[in-house]
């Protein structure tokens, strides 16, 4: 409903005439207002507070956010149910504030979005008394400190996005009893510590980029069943990726590029089991052993990377046939043996790379071969040439 210019001069016009009713409840005014702002509102207010810890340049507080018609449009993106404010999303302004703990005195705050801002500081602790709280979005500030664990607090909180901000600590361990929330970005933060217990309705968990340790291990996952997107690369997870992560009923897509894992458990699909995955992003790992043939068994895998790790034997010429596959990265690795032809005949070559591996057929006319292969002397000290270095992979690296 686009308000025309004229109504609004109208309404005004009005509200100059007539004194000005307090239309927003008051404490809401006052979470909201600068405390450097001159007191211009009814005097029975008793104190002054400022939830942003800013005085907002499109709002001087002359207007009242909640009055009729709506003029949320010269209030900052304050948006009103009836006397009590809803929803501040702010524009991407380079504003610059804290985020004070008076962000609580707004209860009935269910969005509160402060994208691309410059906003510092901590986050907090009382933002736990916001119990409407579905969205808190402060992605692309420079917040600093810990997530308080009161975060875990916030029982309708569906969307938390605090990616791209200076984050440090670990991840709250009551991190599970946030049983609306369905996406979780964290990303390039400086977050620490290993992964807790995972809320149990996630689609989208997205950590990538910061410095998180440790194994993933079933107990976080155990009952993500929509869990569609795992987006973990360029951390420090190590160990080694065990059956059940590919057998989680929604995944579509993995990332897990750019970090310590050393091996990787595929498993064929139980013939009742109908896999959603895509994508999976294992490149720049350590990950040893055989290439798993057991991807091909996931009918509708489209892109597999697996570049930069230690690979090892043959490339099975079923990741071809496979008519799903598109996107085939196995760049990297100690991968031997020639390459079926398949792989380069017309409509059902996949597009990738398969160079800087030991494949002894791999013609360089082809775009999955333009990177060259290994020097000969490293593929047979990998594979127990003349040098006898067995099958002892780590002896290349
Ligand atoms: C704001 O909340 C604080 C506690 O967080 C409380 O002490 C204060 O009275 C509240 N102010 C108003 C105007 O409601
Ligand atoms: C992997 O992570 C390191 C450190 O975070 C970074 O310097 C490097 O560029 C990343 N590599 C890739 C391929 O993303
Ligand atoms: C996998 O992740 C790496 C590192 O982030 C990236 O460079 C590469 O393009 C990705 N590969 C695929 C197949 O998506
Ligand atoms: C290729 O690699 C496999 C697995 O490491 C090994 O058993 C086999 O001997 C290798 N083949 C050649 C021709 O080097």
């Amino acid at each position: 409903m686009a308000e025309p210019k004229s109504h609004l001069f109208i309404f005004f016009l009005i509200s100059s005439i007539f004194s000005v009713r307090s239309l927003t409840l008051s404490s809401d005014i006052i979470a909201l207002k600068p405390l450097n702002t001159p007191l211009n509102l009814p005097p029975f207010l008793p104190i002054l507070a400022s939830a942003l810890g800013i005085s907002l340049p499109c709002w001087d507080f002359s207007t009242e956010p909640c009055s009729v018609p709506r003029v949320t449009h010269f209030t900052c993106g304050i948006t009103c149910s009836g006397s009590r404010v809803v929803q501040l999303t702010l524009d991407s302004q380079g504003y610059s504030g804290t985020l004070t703990p008076f962000i609580a005195n707004l209860t009935r705050l269910i969005t509160l979005d402060l994208t691309e801002n410059n906003f510092y500081g901590p986050i907090p602790f009382s933002i736990f008394f916001l119990p409407n709280l579905q969205n808190l979005i402060l992605r692309v500030n420079s917040f600093s400190g810990v997530i308080p664990p009161s975060v875990t607090y916030l029982k309708s909180l569906k969307f938390l996005d605090l990616s791209r901000n200076s984050l440090s600590g670990s991840l709250p361990n009551s991190m599970n009893s946030l049983t609306s929330l369905s996406r979780m970005d964290l990303s390039y933060n400086k977050l620490i510590g290993s992964l807790p217990k995972l809320p149990s309705n996630l689609n989208e968990l997205a950590l990538k980029a910061n410095s998180l340790t440790g194994s993933l291990f079933y107990s976080s996952f155990n009952g993500l069943t929509q869990l569609m997107v795992v987006e973990l690369g360029e951390n420090s997870f190590t160990g080694t990726l065990d059956a059940w992560l590919f057998l989680l009923p929604s995944l579509q897509q993995i990332d897990l590029a750019n970090n310590s894992f050393t091996g990787i458990i595929v498993p064929k699909p139980p013939p009742n089991f109908n896999s959603q995955l895509v994508a999976v992003n294992l490149s720049f790992n350590r990950i040893n052993g055989i290439l798993p043939v057991n991807f091909i068994y996931y009918p509708i895998l489209r892109s597999l990377g697996l570049s930069y790790n230690q690979l090892r034997g043959p490339i099975p010429k079923e990741y071809n046939k496979k008519g799903s596959m598109q996107r085939l990265f196995l760049d990297g690795n100690f991968l031997n043996g020639s390459l079926p032809a398949e792989f380069f005949s017309g409509d059902t070559a996949v597009t990738g790379s398969f160079g800087d591996n030991c494949l002894t057929s791999c013609p360089v006319s082809s775009q999955l071969c333009s990177k060259s292969q290994k020097p000969a002397s490293i593929c047979q000290q990998a594979y127990g040439g003349p040098a006898d270095q067995g099958l002892n992979c780590q002896s290349n690296v």
